[in-house]
């Protein structure tokens, strides 16, 4: 089964710290939640994803790939109510392996 991933996501350090980051993160959930997804992935800092609405993938059954650096780092976004979630060890593409 097929799931998108956010991130690497990266605002210029000049540009941090002015809301682009999260404009970039809200119209990503829109635009994945207009295709009909089920999910949003990203691998970042919790104390910045979560307030967009992301939570620890690991605990929903989304085990973080060998790649991840750190399983607490491994977040989603669930993005619609009532369905079932895939379950298991998501495996990145060889693009994300390098
Ligand atoms: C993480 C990043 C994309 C955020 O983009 P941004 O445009 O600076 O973020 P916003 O302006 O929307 O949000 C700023 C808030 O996020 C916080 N924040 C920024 N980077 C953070 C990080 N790595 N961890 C935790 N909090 C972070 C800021 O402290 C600020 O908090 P405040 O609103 O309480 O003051 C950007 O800082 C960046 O490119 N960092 C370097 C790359 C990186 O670390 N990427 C990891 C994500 S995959």
């Amino acid at each position: 089964m097929r799931l998108l991933q956010l991130s690497p996501l990266g605002v210029l350090p000049e540009h941090q710290g002015r809301g682009f980051g999260s404009a970039l993160v809200q119209a990503s959930l829109e635009g994945a939640r207009d295709l009909g997804e089920p999910l949003l992935l990203v691998e970042g800092n919790p104390k910045y994803y979560e307030r967009l609405g992301f939570l620890r993938a690991d605990e929903l059954g989304l085990l973080p790939p060998p790649e991840a650096l750190y399983d607490w780092a491994f977040q989603v976004a669930v993005l619609s109510d009532g369905v079932a979630l895939p379950q298991g060890r998501v495996v990145y593409p060889e693009p994300f392996k390098h």
